[in-house]
């Protein structure tokens, strides 16, 4: 199609804007397609699923007429991310977004679940999002020396904020996140580059499917919040130049309260509400 564009096609393509983004084939990670491309960017969208990637394309073309180049990568493959980079790299000073999307849970005593899974879990949430950000923030730092903003959101999730029994990798993958981006955000926020680590709390998408947490007590309630609402919240802040954004009232209260009550007693209630 006229809009596809292969990796190496870019040193042809005209110089747009691109906003790079990981998991973007459901979910939050499509949503944050759309409202990078009504902001004005052309994307560069990853995930290992090609047909979806290209149904979302072909959706953001008709909308909004921004053109998508689609890269297909399992983000778990230790090398994936330099293939990602190395494949943007002719378009590389046009890169002004990268968002850090691609992530998954998974339900269950850490004792019982499947090891590989959770060292998966570990490499996508936490290794390829860090590995990414170390590819990409030198090539922001030289846009914001030339007077370019950029911007780097991080996905983490209200799980970031307290122990998670039945979760335990998920939520320290996500602990995880919070902090390493709040600590670049310091870092570079006088480079002109944005870091902010994004906090949906439970969200309608695949995630609780493949998590297995879809009759859960957290994913029941009416406080489940859609993925098009927690995209919209997280450009706003990214755009904001905020360092750490909780999308959702109910969310930022709960966020706020665990803060407040001994660290035992927030993973009992976490426990709680991860249960059947
Ligand atoms: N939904 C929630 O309640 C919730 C709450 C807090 C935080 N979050 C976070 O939000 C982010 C997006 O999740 P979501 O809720 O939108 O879930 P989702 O609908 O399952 O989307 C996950 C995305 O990541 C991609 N992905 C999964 N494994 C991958 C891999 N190995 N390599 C490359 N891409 C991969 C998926 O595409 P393919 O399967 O095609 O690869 C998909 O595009 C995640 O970081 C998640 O932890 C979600």
């Amino acid at each position: 199609m006229e809009y596809w564009r292969s990796p190496t096609a870019f040193a042809t393509m005209v110089a747009m804007p691109l906003a790079v983004i990981t998991g973007a084939s459901t979910g939050i990670g499509r949503e944050l397609a759309f409202e990078c491309a009504k902001g004005g960017y052309d994307l560069v969208l990853t995930a290992r699923s090609a047909a979806a990637l290209q149904k979302v394309a072909d959706e953001v073309k008709a909308k909004t007429g921004r053109i998508s180049t689609l890269i297909s990568l399992d983000l778990t493959e230790p090398g994936a991310p330099q293939t990602l980079f190395d494949s943007v790299a002719p378009a590389q000073s046009d890169v002004e977004v990268l968002i850090n999307n691609a992530g998954f849970g998974l339900l269950g005593f850490f004792h019982e679940l499947d090891t590989d899974a959770q060292l998966d879990m570990i490499q996508l949430n936490v290794t390829a999002l860090t590995h990414l950000t170390r590819l990409f923030l030198p090539g922001f730092i030289a846009r914001g020396a030339a007077g370019k903003k950029s911007y780097v959101m991080n996905i983490a999730s209200t799980a970031a904020f307290q122990p998670g029994p039945l979760m335990a990798v998920y939520y320290a993958t996500k602990a995880y996140v919070v902090s390493f981006t709040e600590a670049i955000h310091n870092e570079v926020k006088d480079k002109g580059v944005v870091v902010t680590a994004v906090c949906p709390g439970a969200t309608r998408t695949e995630f609780q499917n493949r998590a297995g947490l879809n009759a859960s007590k957290l994913f029941s309630g009416p406080h489940v919040m859609d993925a098009a609402t927690v995209a919209a919240q997280g450009y706003r802040a990214m755009k904001a130049g905020r360092s750490l954004a909780i999308t959702g009232t109910i969310n930022s209260l709960m966020a706020l309260s665990v803060r407040l009550v001994p660290r035992q007693f927030a993973a009992s209630m976490a426990r709680k509400f991860q249960e059947m």
